[in-house]
């Protein structure tokens, strides 16, 4: 038994995808969420400044002494979590290999599969690497989608403009048929439901924090790292900038309108 938190990070609003996932399946744990709001996009930035970011979200969140670091973060997994595992001895992990790991063990021949995410993350084509090394005669077709995460943190997510840029950006895969496609940035479950409307319901939409929850499920009770049965969860929220929709986004997702009660700004240089 462990009954330090769990710490999640992301640059905004997105993990808070991941952090709704990990609230329904372990109602027992305390969960830290850092939104490096202040830095927000990550999606844009380069390799070196997504690990430096990164290491003094982590660095953040291991003063608040977790036990685990959950990195709610497309981006950031792509490019920062290898350095992280390298710096770090607590356990961190990423959102692509517990995503990977249940395609694989869920897989059918000839998949075909479209990636959206970020372009820092397409250009990493770490989903790509990932998803070929373990799925055989995989296809994967990767779209960036730019625009999604500075929408969703305006709580642009199913406006006129919003099902505009879905209609635009899933153009590839109605004309490819893909099978499954992957929400590889953690903002975009907020799009579902036009995502839905454009590709139809025979293809499956990955939500990377429901494969994030049931991969941490196995994780937790394996190295028996759960907190009591017993104990009622809490959620603590710092965001290193206050002046966004954070408060609203999220409220909206978690349907909790106390949020802005538990959110503290923080500095982590
Ligand atoms: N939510 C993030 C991701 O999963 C980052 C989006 C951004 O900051 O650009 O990639």
């Amino acid at each position: 038994m462990d009954k330090r938190p769990i710490g999640i990070f992301d640059s905004g609003v997105g993990g808070m995808t991941v952090l709704a996932e990990l609230k329904k399946h372990f109602p027992n744990e305390d969960l830290i969420y850092l939104g490096d709001t202040k830095n927000f996009p990550y999606g844009d930035k380069s390799k070196e400044n997504i690990i430096k970011l990164s290491t003094k979200c982590a660095s953040y969140l291991i003063s608040k002494d977790v036990k685990l670091i959950i990195i709610a973060c497309g981006t950031a997994t792509s490019q920062a979590l290898e350095e992280l595992k390298k710096i770090y001895r607590l356990p961190i992990e990423g959102i692509i290999r517990a995503t990977v790991e249940d395609i694989k063990e869920n897989q059918n021949n000839n998949l075909k599969i479209g990636v959206i995410a970020t372009e820092g993350t397409i250009k990493s084509n770490k989903w790509e690497e990932e998803l070929k090394k373990e799925i055989k005669n995989v296809e994967v077709i990767n779209k960036a989608c730019p625009l999604l995460a500075p929408m969703a943190e305006q709580g642009w997510t199913s406006n006129a403009v919003a099902k505009e840029a879905i209609k635009e950006y899933m153009k590839p895969f109605k004309k490819q048929k893909i099978d499954k496609i992957v929400l590889g940035c953690t903002h975009y479950p907020l799009f579902k439901e036009l995502i839905r409307q454009e590709l139809g319901n025979e293809v499956e939409i990955i939500n990377t924090g429901e494969k994030i929850a049931n991969y941490l499920e196995n994780y937790l009770t394996i190295e028996n790292l759960q907190n009591e049965k017993e104990h009622v969860g809490t959620c603590s929220y710092y965001l290193t900038d206050t002046e966004c929709n954070f408060i609203q986004v999220a409220g909206r997702l978690l349907q909790d309108e106390n949020i802005k009660d538990c959110i503290e700004k923080v500095n982590i240089e």
